[in-house]
């Protein structure tokens, strides 16, 4: 059974509203793909319409609870213990060259802490949700992250940085140091979905750097309630502050951060 809390069911219920938007902006994307204007406009009006959908939806359902948003940055409500951390589109890069890889991030931290989060890929209509201490689920089945222990066998994934990024090189050393020892490694192109993916034991582990709070507050739930590990590079918990993840099946976390470290 899937989770069925008020705070879950607020959240799933607002998440499906603005995928709604965000399907129907999908379609149109794909049109504008062969047109010459391109679909870069449309895309940041399509972030905007779906975060606005989800703002509105959780303000009306929980009133008061703060935000940290992707595109409208921090808004203090008159509750400071509750705060929605919202990515309205992760993967806009896909999203904008018609890639059907994207989704919708929300998480919900109390008094620091996150306590729920979804993931939502309205192509594939996978809904991924954890609440913390209840387990992580997609759709209606649980999560369990894989139970593979040899490097050799593993599926890794990480994100590459791009154009007016840092860390060009250590990034293409680590891909290096991994691919060597791995079964293979990927770059799909949104952080929460990565994270999801080793929630649902289809990657074995993720890496990544220079990520905000939004694209993986919601996918660190996730992971940890599918019996997994995440941490940063050096296996503290503080991603959400760092921006550096690690995130594994657990067996392979020590390991896998040494081969990281020594590819640096
Ligand atoms: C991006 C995606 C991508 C990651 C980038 C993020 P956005 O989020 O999660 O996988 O590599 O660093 O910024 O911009 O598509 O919401
Ligand atoms: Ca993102
Ligand atoms: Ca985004």
């Amino acid at each position: 059974m899937a989770l069925t809390s008020p705070t879950m069911t607020v959240m799933t219920a607002a998440v499906r509203k603005a995928s709604r938007k965000l399907s129907r902006d999908f379609g149109e994307v794909e049109n504008l793909q062969v047109s010459k204007k391109g679909p870069a406009d449309f895309v940041t009006a399509a972030d905007l319409a779906a975060e606005k959908v989800l703002r509105e939806e959780l303000e009306r359902a929980r009133p008061g609870y703060s935000f940290l948003l992707e595109e409208g940055g921090v808004i203090k409500g008159t509750d400071a213990t509750h705060r929605w951390i919202i990515d309205p589109l992760d993967g806009t890069t896909n999203f904008m060259h018609a890639i059907p890889h994207f989704a919708i991030s929300v998480a919900l931290e109390r008094n620091g802490v996150i306590v729920a989060g979804v993931v939502y890929n309205p192509v594939t209509n996978e809904l991924y949700t954890a609440e913390r201490g209840r387990g992580a689920y997609i759709n209606d089945r649980r999560l369990r992250v894989s139970s593979r222990t040899n490097l050799t066998e593993c599926l890794f994934a990480t994100g590459l940085p791009f154009h007016g990024k840092a860390h060009h090189e250590s990034t293409l050393s680590e891909v290096g140091a991994v691919m060597t020892m791995a079964a293979g490694v990927r770059r799909f192109g949104a952080a929460s979905l990565d994270l999801a993916y080793v929630a649902a034991g289809r990657f074995d582990g993720y890496w990544e750097r220079d990520l905000a709070p939004w694209d993986i507050a919601a996918g660190i739930l996730l992971v940890r309630e599918a019996g997994g590990m995440v941490s940063d590079f050096v296996g503290r918990d503080n991603s959400l502050k760092s921006g550096e993840i690690l995130a594994t099946n657990g067996v392979v976390h020590d390991r896998f951060r040494t081969l990281l470290a020594g590819g640096r």
